[in-house]
C-alpha cells in the first residue's frame, strides 16, 4: 500500500524545528497523498499558515473557530486522517497529549483521533533527556504510537546533544514504511464484523464479581486484523487493559454477560460476521447486595442464576450473519466444541485448550484447531495476532464457498 491517496494529518506545535515541516509536507504532496496541516498557537510563532498552506493546498487550522466564524471540527480532522503525525512535538505538547490536558485544537483532535499517532519530539537536550519526558514518551509508546526520535547535533540552543526533530526524510521513511508493511488485501472490504472479547464481570456486591481470566487479547488481535482487511469492527469487550486505536474498531465497553448481549443485539441485523471470542460467565449472582457483604460465617452461600448465552442467541436469531464461536475447553475437547457448534447454530467453532501449554487465557500466543461440519484444521502454536489471520483466513475460505 503505497502513500498515494493517503490522509496525512500533520500537526506541528511551537519549536524551531517547525520550518523544517515545509519540506515533509511537500514530500509528501509529491508522493500523491493528501495533507492537512493543524498547529498550536505557538506554532505561529515558528512558520505561518500562508506558506504551510501553500504547500498543503489546504486551510491550515489553529483554533477552534475560523475568522469567518465556521467551528473546525477537531472530531471530523481526526476521524479523516489515516494517520496523524506529531512534528515537531515540543515536551508541553506531548505533556498535554499524554496527560489529556487538552486545551487547544490540536490536543482536542489528538484526542479524537483514532488513526495511528506518530510523534517527532524536539527539544533542547537537557529537556530531551529529563526523567518526565522520558516518562512521557514511555506513555506515548505504551498509547501504541510511534516515536521517531530525536537525532544529535546542534541544538538552536547552540548546544550539541540529542534533541533535533528527525529529518523531514527520515519521518517520511517511517511514514512509508508504516503504510508499505500494511498492505494488506482489503478482503473484508465492506463487510461489518463484530467481535466480542475479555471477560464479562458478574457483580456480587458493591466491591466483588464473579469474573474470569480472559484479557481480551484474542478478541483485540482479531479487531485489529479484521480491521487491516478493510472490515468495519464492532468490538464488544467486557473490562479488561487492552486498547485499541483503530479508525475502523468501534469499541464498546462493557461489564455483564447481559450487558454484552444487549449491546451484540444492537448491532446484530447489521453484521455480516460475528466471532465470539469473550469468556462470558454462564452464571451471575441471584442478587447483588446493596453493601459490601460482611464476614460473620464460616461458610457463604451464593445463589447463582445462569446468564444468557450470548452466541446461542445470535445462533437462534441468525438470519445471513456468518458465526464464528470459540470453545474453551480442558477435557473431551473435540466432542466439546463440535457439540457447541450445532448447539448454538455456528458455521464454525475455534477450539482452544487449557492443556495446551500457551494456549488459552492470558498468554501472548495461542494454539488453535478449527472446526466447521465438514471440516478440521489444526495449527501450531503462534502469537495471538498469527491465530487472529488464520482465523480469517479460514472464514474467508468458507466465505467463498
Ligand atoms: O482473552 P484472552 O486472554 O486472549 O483469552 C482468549 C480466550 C481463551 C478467552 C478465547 O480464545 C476463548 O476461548 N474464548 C471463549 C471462552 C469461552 O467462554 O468458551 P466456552 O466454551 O465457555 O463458550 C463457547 C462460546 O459461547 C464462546 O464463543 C463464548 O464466547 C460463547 N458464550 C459462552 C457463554 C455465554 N453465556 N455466552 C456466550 O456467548
Amino acid at each position: 500500500m503505497s502513500i498515494s491517496g493517503k490522509k496525512i494529518l500533520i500537526a506541528i506545535s511551537g519549536g524551531i524545528a517547525a520550518y523544517k515541516i515545509h519540506f515533509l509536507i511537500r514530500d509528501f504532496v509529491k508522493k500523491g497523498a493528501e495533507v492537512q496541516v493543524i498547529m498550536t498557537p505557538d506554532a505561529e510563532q515558528f512558520v505561518t499558515k500562508l506558506s504551510i498552506s501553500t504547500l498543503s493546498k489546504k486551510p491550515v487550522y489553529t483554533d477552534f473557530y475560523s475568522d469567518n466564524g465556521t467551528w473546525n471540527s477537531h472530531v471530523e480532522l481526526a476521524l479523516w486522517a489515516d494517520v496523524m503525525i506529531v512534528a515537531p512535538c515540543t515536551a508541553n505538547t506531548l505533556s498535554k497529549m499524554v496527560h489529556g490536558m487538552c486545551d487547544n485544537l490540536v490536543i482536542a483532535t489528538y484526542m479524537s483521533a483514532k488513526c495511528p499517532v506518530f510523534i517527532a519530539p524536539a527539544m533542547d537536550l537537557d529537556m530531551y533527556m529529563h526523567p518526565s519526558t522520558r516518562k512521557n514518551l514511555e506513555m506515548a509508546e505504551s498509547f501504541g504510537h510511534v516515536v521517531i526520535p530525536a537525532e544529535s547535533g546542534e541544538l538552536a540552543s547552540g548546544l550539541i546533544g540529542q534533541g533535533r526533530m528527525a529529518e523531514p526524510e527520515t519521518i517520511s521513511n517511517t511514514i512509508d514504511h508504516f503504510f508499505n508493511s500494511h498492505q494488506e488485501a482489503q478482503t473484508l472490504q465492506g463487510k461489518v464484523v463484530l467481535i466480542t472479547a475479555g471477560p464479562t464481570y458478574e457483580a456480587l456486591d458493591p466491591v466483588r464479581f464473579i469474573g474470569n481470566h480472559s484479557s481480551g487479547k484474542m478478541g483485540f488481535s482479531l479487531a485489529e486484523e479484521a480491521s487491516k482487511r478493510g472490515a468495519k469492527v464492532i468490538l464488544i469487550s467486557g473490562p479488561t487493559a487492552q486498547t485499541i486505536n483503530d479508525k475502523n474498531v468501534e469499541l464498546h465497553k462493557i461489564t455483564s454477560a447481559k450487558e454484552m448481549l444487549a449491546k451484540v443485539f444492537e448491532f446484530y441485523d447489521t453484521i455480516d460476521i460475528g466471532i465470539a471470542s469473550a469468556a462470558v460467565a454462564d452464571y451471575a449472582p441471584k442478587e447483588v447486595a446493596k453493601e459490601k457483604i460482611k464476614k460473620n460465617d464460616e461458610n457463604l452461600t451464593l445463589e447463582l442464576v445462569k446468564n444468557p448465552d450470548i452466541l446461542k442467541t445470535m445462533g437462534e436469531k441468525k438470519t445471513h450473519q456468518f458465526l464464528v464461536g470459540f470453545a474453551l475447553e480442558t477435557q473431551n475437547e473435540e466432542d466439546n466444541a463440535k457439540g457447541k457448534l450445532e448447539k448454538k447454530n455456528l458455521d464454525m467453532i475455534v477450539l482452544n485448550s487449557l492443556r495446551d501449554e500457551g494456549a488459552g487465557f492470558k498468554n501472548d500466543t495461542n494454539k488453535i484447531k478449527i472446526f466447521t461440519r465438514t471440516e478440521k484444521k489444526e495449527f501450531d502454536l503462534k502469537s495471538k495476532d498469527e491465530v487472529a489471520k488464520d482465523i480469517l483466513n479460514f472464514v474467508e475460505a468458507q466465505l467463498l464457498k
